[in-house]
């Protein structure tokens, strides 16, 4: 499956995905492009060094939402790619986008709790004894699409939302590209809310 990764910062997560895709020939996900709202993110860098293409596409060069969004689906699609993959990507995108293409994105916390940009602060202050990670299939809404995967994160006496995040961003680091590589299999079925997992073709 040809996919493009959309990122806004580090893009550790993209670079667990190039890892697991450099480490494994028969691994099923090929990156075409690697799409940027933020010109300065070090994602971009890391793209590059695997030498896949990049693209930004600014936020502050489109006067609304809907036209940022046709240009990600314009530039995802000018390379060839089939579906989305969020990887910190911090803007929200328009229906478009999801009528256009499959996306999964990853997010820091077990949703439904704690959506939005600052989940591992706001668990912290809510005072949660478990966080995690999900990543779910995107929809309309933000963070609210059917959930492919979950684990969960003890949260430990002393935590800062760094050192909460990074604890979360090691297992993301891991699941994301083991659920990339089933859904460029084809192996995630969505029913409704439901998403199942078929065995992998032996
Ligand atoms: C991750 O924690 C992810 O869950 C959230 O944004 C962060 C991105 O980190 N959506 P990185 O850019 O992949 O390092």
């Amino acid at each position: 499956m040809r996919i493009a990764i959309l990122v806004s910062g580090s893009g550790s997560n993209l670079q667990a995905i190039l890892d697991e895709r450099a480490a494994d020939p028969a691994y099923p996900a090929e990156p075409v492009v690697v799409i940027s709202d933020n010109p300065d993110a070090y994602g971009l860098v890391r793209a590059a060094a695997a030498d896949v293409p990049t693209e930004v596409v600014a936020w502050s060069d489109h006067p609304d939402r809907s036209l940022f969004t046709a240009a990600i689906c314009e530039s995802a699609k000018r390379h060839g790619a089939e579906a989305l993959v969020l990887a910190g990507f911090m803007r929200i995108l328009s229906a478009q986008a999801v009528a256009d293409f499959p996306i999964i994105n990853v997010h820091p916390s077990i949703l439904p709790a704690f959506p939005g940009a600052h989940a591992p602060e706001e668990a912290l202050a809510f005072g949660v004894k478990m966080t995690g990670v999900t990543v779910h299939f995107v929809d309309e809404k933000v963070d609210h699409g059917p959930i492919i995967a979950q684990e969960a994160i003890a949260v430990e006496a002393g935590d800062t939302p760094e050192r909460l995040h990074a604890r979360i961003q090691a297992v993301e680091h891991r699941l994301y590209p083991e659920v990339v590589r089933a859904f460029a299999e084809g192996r995630l079925v969505v029913e409704g809310r439901h998403v199942i997992w078929k065995e992998p073709e032996s």
